[in-house]
């Protein structure tokens, strides 16, 4: 099935990050795809949109981590990427449980398949989005849990190797 143009983007599976930030006074959660680009320096890439608050604290703390979203956090996946932090505070709404990152100021959200805390190197200003080019400068993985992946607005949970 064709789609409109808009939404090409959409066929290429992606993988779904609940990207968190904080700045001394805020601090919000969205969901996003990010990818990786280099492993000596680990560098990801991650372009977000300019209109929202996770943008706005980005810019301020030059830091965020990425929580690599597992199976159970599908729903919640769902809920940041459908919400505002302009209009609350979602780690409260949704009672997310965090720990302290070790190498950034930004929360790692429990029960994350994974966390990569990074530090941007530099930006890109495109249209309605930056792109932003991040430092890995820590990160952790659970490995009893299984990460998701998104494909045509619904998530997928990574299973059988072919
Ligand atoms: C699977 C998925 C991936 C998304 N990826 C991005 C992304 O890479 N960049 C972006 O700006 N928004 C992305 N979004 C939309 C944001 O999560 C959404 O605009 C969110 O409400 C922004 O939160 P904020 O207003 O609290 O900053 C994605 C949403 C979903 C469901």
């Amino acid at each position: 099935m064709k789609e409109n143009l808009s939404k090409s983007s959409r066929i290429i599976p992606t993988s779904v990050m609940l990207l968190t930030v904080a700045t001394k006074e805020k601090h919000d959660a969205m969901t996003a795809s990010a990818m990786f680009v280099s492993e000596d320096l680990p560098l990801v890439v991650v372009s977000v949109a300019k209109h929202i608050l996770t943008h706005d604290l980005i810019e301020e703390a030059g830091e965020f981590v990425l929580n690599v979203a597992s199976s159970n956090q599908a729903k919640l996946a769902r809920k940041l990427g459908a919400t505002h932090g302009r209009e609350m505070d979602k780690f409260k709404e949704f009672d997310i449980s965090t720990e302290k990152a070790g190498k950034v100021n930004s929360p790692i959200i429990k029960g994350s398949f994974a966390h990569l805390e990074c530090k941007v190197v530099t930006s890109y200003s495109t249209g309605n989005y930056t792109i932003y080019l991040a430092e890995v400068v820590n990160y952790g993985v659970d490995d009893t849990l299984v990460p998701v992946a998104w494909h045509r607005n619904n998530y997928f949970v990574l299973g059988q190797q072919v």
